[in-house]
């Protein structure tokens, strides 16, 4: 299949491509290279042994954006691209929902001019909101988003349902992450986010690497086992495998799926693993709660097992091992 990936020298989206690539897909890519580095376009072919089209365009540029499809016969579209820092996204609301959705809706347009009807969307557990508790499944209601980030992901989707509703043709996947972590195993691609790292595991490792003095764990008051925050980490090669999983499995219609390994991992328990498996030590301390923040948030994956045949099969300490192999690589 010849496969449009947008956002796709991001980090999942660049795992995404290696696995597309294993399973002899045509893989092209389009990247306005916001939060995201031309060099991994050379690691990909690299990794993969496969030469990759590359278009370094923005999909707000609907013109450059409808070139591609002139250019190229493209059979499906996995759709990555996407500003996804919630703290900026609480900063720059506009930003975000003009780059988010503008971005989709002219990806839509082109897609149907084309009649390319089949998509897999990038979304997020985030959806879910607040109201429920987990184990999150796919038949709960979307609920209040908790920064404009997690809106957008929650209006493409209802956008997605109401182009679907509207023309039964288009075969449209909603992919749900977790927390995406880890690193392919070559140590050449990885998580590399722009400035200091809001998320737990890019800290942990800049912590590590001594790039970051000390790691804060925002509450240890939470009724959890030990108190610190519990999370559903997916090994990103596994969240990757679910994409192309999704491509060749996916029913007809629109479906969607969690992507989730369906195990709650606390912030301790996460800290202390990586320092067993890469056998060193983080410096932490423990700081008050960060406001926004659940007790626990993890998937029912059940479904995406039942459906399109996937599950994770990596563990917290491949995640943990990968991780750090990368940051020791690119130092
Ligand atoms: C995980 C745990 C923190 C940093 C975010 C986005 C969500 C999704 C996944 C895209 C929590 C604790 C964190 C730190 C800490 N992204 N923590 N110290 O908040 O679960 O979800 O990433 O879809 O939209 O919100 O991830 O990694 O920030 O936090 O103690 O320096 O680690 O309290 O318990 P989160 P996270």
């Amino acid at each position: 299949m010849r496969v449009l990936v947008t956002g796709g020298l991001g980090f999942i989206g660049s795992h995404t491509v290696v696995e597309l690539l294993e399973e002899n897909n045509e893989v092209i890519i389009v990247d306005n290279l916001y939060n995201s580095k031309i060099e991994v376009l050379e690691k990909l072919e690299r990794i993969s042994g496969k030469s990759i089209k590359f278009y370094q365009y923005d999909l707000l540029d609907k013109e450059k954006l409808d070139s591609i499809f002139a250019e190229n016969n493209i059979d499906s579209v996995i759709h990555f691209a996407g500003y996804k820092a919630v703290g900026e996204s609480v900063r720059e609301p506009l930003m975000y929902y003009t780059n988010n959705l503008i971005s989709t809706l002219n990806l839509l347009e082109v897609m149907k001019k084309y009649d390319v009807r089949k998509i897999v969307f990038s979304s997020s557990a985030t959806v879910y909101g607040e109201q429920e508790t987990p184990k999150y499944v796919e038949t709960m209601k979307r609920g209040e988003t908790a920064s404009p980030y997690g809106t957008t992901k929650a209006m493409i989707e209802k956008m997605l349902e109401d182009l679907y509703a509207s023309d039964n043709s288009w075969n449209i996947t909603i992919l749900r992450y977790f927390n995406p972590v880890g690193a392919h195993q070559s140590g050449l691609i990885g998580e590399e986010p722009n400035g200091i790292p809001n998320n737990l595991m890019p800290y942990v490792m800049k912590v590590a690497a001594g790039k970051l003095e000390q790691l804060s764990i925002f509450g240890n008051d939470y009724p959890t086992p030990d108190g610190t925050g519990v999370r559903d980490y997916i090994h990103v090669v596994d969240l990757a495998k679910g994409h192309v999983k999704a491509l060749q499995n996916s029913p007809d219609g629109l479906n969607v799926y969690n992507l989730g390994s369906g195990k709650g991992v606390s912030v301790l328990e996460l800290v202390t693993t990586f320092e067993k498996v890469n056998e060193l030590k983080v410096n932490y301390k423990i700081v008050d709660r960060r406001p926004g923040d659940l007790p626990e948030y993890y998937a029912d994956p059940t479904k995406a097992l039942k459906e399109i045949d996937w599950k994770t099969e990596k563990t917290l300490e491949d995640i943990c091992k990968d991780t750090w192999n990368y940051q020791k690589n690119n130092i």
